[in-house]
């Protein structure tokens, strides 16, 4: 992926639509990102990487119309999430873009007058589909049943006078683009797939509405606002400062040399932004990796199925670095991937916990009982420390190629076969053993091996799991900063350094057995328990259940029911419409404003036609019905645990 003779790299993310709260999905390709970047770093390139936030289009505009807000305020609010976000999870980005700022919004009317004047967009009027939720048009052969083919849902007609780009001129020429530059798109079945969506036709695109007045003015039309998609792509370029008196940064790193993007959105990055490119005579980047998505149980994420996953709820309970861990290693990099929290805590027990994590601790605990004052004059170098340093430099030129593949799980697979050959060493070489002998000279050998192949893994480990690869290298006595070719370097740990005792890296998680209780035997007496056994349920999978409290902002009977209430909650963040069976109890005056606490997570249902997307949490006696409300008032979407 890297040019290795070119000593600049530059990465970006998809900027995110600041609709919502960021999830997994949106996190796992900034970690990817972030791991991609900072091994660059390690290898000395001169590194930009961006991320931001794509703050236009009808989507967000309507959402801030039923908030009662203006989108830029709403937007702000959100946009300060998904920096938090990158903060708990050290992602090291250079810059943060925001579709907003005063020098993007410029540079996208530049580039829309310069394609206008070259005659590369025109004017005309658009009838057809719009998917809001992907910002995306349609054309009727396109669509089956009314919905978007992209993420399934509903799409409207749209019929309005528009600027359009003669997207249709550019079929041939992205063909021959991609013949000539096969590392282009990636992986080469995201290739294929646009490869035919190419040859099914491309038509001129539609670049500007009226009907969204949440958008950048086409400057010499302002009743039009441009496409988000034409504005957001824009913005690896105005990050750069293309196009204005300070494009040092354009010149020192464009092109990019990755654009990594889901496989929902390359159709964007290598049919239109190419296009653009093209008619721009900007060069194109060196990649776009188009990467699969991560799945709950098989499932795509989505609000309305309830399987949204917080990233900042895992980092609370794991850490950022198990969780950057996990997303880098369990997911094979281009195709999809299941999320569960089983497989997670099976990596952290499996390869964090154990392999890594007691091979430090138990080698750690040996210096300091074998070599409480200081550490003898190691021994000559045997057999098994010369095997293992040749595995150690195979490795980590394994790593560093799988790296630049693009196959960041390969290169974790690699690294893990380092660590798990390393305990075998020192089981093998039986430090125990050889200090029972007093053989010092050679336990010292033994132990300083560990160190220094701990040292070469904490190399690898600084692009991976950063606040991981410091903490080793702490028990080390080394600086947090390291370079990538001292991976390659065997012997580089001082002699009479030792391990430094410390907390393990990772506690192992204590799961819930989840044997099946022993069968009754045929004989057996039965004995009545005296009252009704209660069904228990692990910890974990009390966890799974998401508690909420919500304000309650709007209430009323639903029709042809004397028991129902369609009732609006207020989440913080979203709105939850709820039907719940309390009307007996409560007239729907009584209900707005108070406080209610809510099941957040639950599969949605339909109740009387409407869709409930949360339940009440209510007490019951058999007279009374009583809602359960916090004590004192809380903030709207505060968690209940
Ligand atoms: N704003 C556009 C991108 C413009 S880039 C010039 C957009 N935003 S988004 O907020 O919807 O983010 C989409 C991106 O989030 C995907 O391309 C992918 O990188 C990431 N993911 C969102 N859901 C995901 C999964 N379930 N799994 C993996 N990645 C996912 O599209």
């Amino acid at each position: 992926m890297a040019n290795q003779d070119k000593n600049t790299y530059y990465i970006t993310t998809p900027i995110y639509y600041p609709s919502d709260k960021l999830h997994i999905g949106h996190a796992y390709t900034t970690t990817v990102a972030d791991a991609f970047a900072r091994f660059n770093r390690l290898r000395g390139k001169d590194v930009f990487f961006l991320t931001g936030s794509d703050e236009h289009g009808q989507k967000i505009q309507r959402i801030a119309e039923s908030k009662g807000v203006s989108p830029k305020e709403y937007v702000d609010g959100i946009v300060k999430t998904f920096q938090a976000l990158w903060k708990r999870l050290n992602i090291s980005y250079d810059d943060f873009i925001r579709t907003t700022d005063e020098n993007h919004q410029e540079l996208v009317q530049k580039i829309f007058k310069t394609l206008y004047d070259k005659g590369e967009i025109y004017k005309s009027s658009y009838k057809g589909l719009y998917c809001t939720p992907c910002e995306a048009f349609w054309l009727e052969r396109q669509i089956e049943d009314g919905k978007c083919p992209d993420c399934g849902r509903p799409v409207e007609e749209v019929e309005e006078e528009s600027y359009f780009f003669r997207l249709s001129n550019y079929g041939q020429k992205l063909l021959d683009y991609y013949k000539a530059h096969p590392t282009f798109i990636q992986p080469q079945s995201r290739l294929h797939e646009m490869e035919a969506f190419i040859n099914s036709g491309l038509e001129d695109l539609c670049v500007s509405r009226t009907a969204v007045a949440w958008g950048i003015p086409v400057p010499f039309d302002s009743k039009h606002s441009i496409y988000v998609w034409f504005d957001a792509v824009v913005n690896y370029l105005s990050a750069l400062g293309y196009l204005t008196g300070e494009d040092a940064k354009y010149r020192k790193y464009w092109p990019a040399d990755v654009h990594l993007v889901g496989k929902e959105i390359i159709r964007f990055h290598t049919v239109i932004w190419p296009a653009m490119l093209l008619a721009l005579d900007i060069p194109l980047p060196e990649t776009v990796f188009g990467h699969g998505w991560l799945v709950i149980e098989g499932e795509k994420m989505s609000k309305s199925k309830g399987n949204v996953v917080d990233p900042n709820l895992l980092i609370d309970e794991f850490g950022a670095d198990a969780i950057r861990y996990f997303l880098l290693r369990e997911i094979t990099f281009g195709s999809d991937g299941n999320f569960s929290r089983d497989a997670l805590i099976r990596r952290i027990n499996s390869d964090l916990a154990n392999d890594l994590g007691n091979l430090l601790h138990r080698t750690s605990s040996m210096y300091e009982k074998y070599f409480p004052e200081n550490v003898p004059s190691l021994g000559i170098e045997e057999e098994p420390e010369k095997e293992l340093s040749k595995f150690a430099k195979e490795v980590v030129a394994k790593f560093e190629a799988k790296i630049d593949s693009i196959e960041p799980h390969v290169a974790l697979e690699e690294l893990w076969s380092l660590v798990r050959r390393c305990n075998k060493y020192l089981d093998s070489t039986a430090p125990w053993t050889l200090a029972k002998n007093k053989d010092y000279p050679r336990l010292a050998r033994v132990l300083y091996t560990v160190g220094e192949t701990l040292r070469i893994i904490s190399v690898a480990l600084a692009a991976i799991m950063p606040e991981t690869s410091a903490k080793i290298r702490e028990q080390l006595s080394l600086p947090a900063e390291c370079k990538w070719e001292e991976a390659y370097i065997w012997n580089q740990w001082e002699e009479d350094k030792r391990i430094l005792k410390a907390d393990p890296l990772f506690p192992r998680i204590e799961v819930e057995d989840k044997e099946e209780p022993p069968k009754k035997k045929q004989n057996e007496e039965k004995v009545e328990a005296p009252v009704a056994k209660e069904e228990q349920v692990s910890f974990d999978d009390f966890l799974k259940v998401h508690l909420k409290v919500a304000t309650v902002v709007f209430a009323e009977k639903v029709e042809g029911s004397n028991k129902l209430l369609r009732i609006e909650a207020d989440l913080g963040l979203e709105k939850r419409q709820i039907v719940a069976g309390i009307g007996k109890a409560y007239t729907p005056e009584e209900l707005v404003g108070k406080q209610i606490a809510v099941v957040t997570n639950l599969k949605p249902r339909k109740i009387m036609g409407l869709d409930s997307e949360a339940m009440i949490l209510a007490a019951e006696d058999g007279k009374t019905l009583s809602v359960l409300n916090p004590e004192k008032p809380v903030k709207a979407g505060s968690s209940i645990g």
